[in-house]
């Protein structure tokens, strides 16, 4: 049974306030953390931050913190660890509120996932094996890292308009040869960057990608295309061409003005021309797979344009990944699928807030043939349960950032440790990584 449930406020990768929790049972303490975003967005569950300008500028977690050692442990003290949607249920009860913010889905969220932890030890088996169990059995099955290879966007100080320019080495056998590849072309692209823009190109974003000053050169009709070269130039000095496949977040609700689309929202030297309608976005994207080997676009239009979207969609070009689209919300879930909006989910657990709901949108998903990719935020921490998460529910895919910084290592390396542990009956899903 739980016996105590203590909370502190910790500092993630930002160097912002977030909520840990360490959760004892009989069989020893168990910790977690919840990470953040860049922006939590309406249809999310609510993080609840302290507001207090004075201190970490409104940041503090010290009300969530409270919530926890104060509600949240009275409530779930006593109940068996085993029982996830109970104590899961406990908490949303206890809550009231549709997105949690009276208790604080950044409060909810880390006591659930030490919760999980202290389950899977209750039961004395890997934290994967529990998950998977908790979500009625299957196969353990080790998923295709999404590595973010150039940050742009919200994510980082260049002039690049898109979030993340990402690689899949679909082509590995194992996971831990997914990493070599992710690692080798990462460092390739350093150099490349290096040799073009300098070392200062050589600076990183919030999650990890390189993030070179990509300045739309006039042979680029876009600045993606540019972007897009560079690591296109990385994979060949590799050797593994036909192995890595490219996935890129658009996240174009950060540029949309009305009803058009600013490639140069981030450049201070504003054209004023560089808008573009949404028919004209799906030109800029026909013709980017048509040129790359881009497998996947996250969010290629507004979280509200729902039209472009579907109509995208419909061309099956590629695989559509709803994240702003979607904010991880059921309902939103559902209405994408009735309409076929998108056909693979971004799942963010803190816009849930519980191991519980995070389960129930993979069926839902799932159910839809749709792709699941388990997310990390921009603001993370060492936590590593998106890993045993993604491997429970065979998701085939997991996006954690670069291959490098330990808070985006910390999942990575624990997918290293989960692939060794399950030995021979281990199977990374490689090219099935649309459909694991
Ligand atoms: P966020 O970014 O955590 O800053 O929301 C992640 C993403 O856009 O996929
Ligand atoms: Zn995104």
């Amino acid at each position: 049974a739980i016996i105590r449930v203590k909370a502190r406020q910790i500092l993630d990768s930002r160097g912002i306030p977030t909520v840990e929790v360490d959760l004892y049972t009989n069989k020893g303490m168990f910790r977690a953390s919840a990470p953040s975003g860049a922006h939590s967005g309406m249809y999310g569950a609510i993080e609840l931050r302290d507001g207090d300008k004075a201190t970490y500028l409104g940041n503090g977690v010290s009300k969530a913190v409270r919530n926890i050692n104060e509600k949240i442990s009275e409530a779930i003290v006593g109940m068996d660890p085993i029982l996830q949607n109970q104590i899961d249920q406990a908490m949303i009860d206890l809550d009231k509120t549709e997105k949690k913010g009276e208790l604080g889905a950044n409060a909810i969220l880390a006591v659930s996932i030490a919760a999980c932890r202290a389950g899977a030890a209750e039961k004395e088996v890997p934290l994967y094996k529990h998950i998977a169990d908790l979500s009625g059995g299957g196969n353990h099955v080790l998923p295709v890292p999404a590595f973010t290879l150039i940050s742009g966007g919200k994510h980082a100080g260049n002039n690049l308009a898109i979030r993340e320019i990402m690689i899949l080495p679909v082509g590995a056998q194992r996971f831990e040869e997914a990493m070599q590849m992710g690692s080798e072309t990462y460092h390739h692209l350093k150099a490349v960057i290096s040799e073009k823009y300098g070392a200062h190109g050589c600076n990183v974003g919030e999650d990890g990608g390189l993030a070179p000053d990509i300045t739309r050169h006039w042979v680029y009709f876009c600045s993606f295309k540019e972007g897009l070269d560079l690591v296109m130039e990385a994979i060949s000095r590799t050797g593994y061409t036909n192995k890595l496949k490219i996935a890129i977040d658009i996240a174009a609700t950060d540029f949309c003005i009305g009803s058009k689309y600013d490639l140069d929202f981030k450049s201070p030297k504003k054209s004023g021309q560089n808008f573009k309608s949404g028919e004209e976005m799906i030109e800029i994207y026909k013709e980017l797979c048509k040129d790359y080997p881009i497998v996947s676009i996250e969010d290629p239009f507004d979280k509200e344009d729902w039209e472009q979207v579907k109509h995208f969609s419909g061309l099956g070009i590629c695989q559509v990944v709803g994240d702003d689209l979607l904010m991880s919300n059921p309902k939103r879930i559902e209405r994408a699928i009735q309409e076929h909006a998108c056909n693979a989910l971004l799942l963010k657990v803190n816009q849930l807030g519980t191991v519980t709901e995070a389960i129930e949108v993979v069926k839902m998903a799932r159910d839809a043939k749709w792709g699941v990719v388990i997310s990390q935020r921009s603001g993370e921490t060492d936590d590593s349960f998106l890993a045993d998460l993604s491997v429970g529910l065979a998701t085939g895919r997991i996006k954690a950032g670069a291959p490098c910084r330990g808070e985006r290592l910390a999942k990575y390396n624990q997918l290293i440790r989960i692939e060794e542990e399950i030995g021979d009956q281990a199977s990374y899903v490689g090219q099935n990584w649309r459909h694991a």
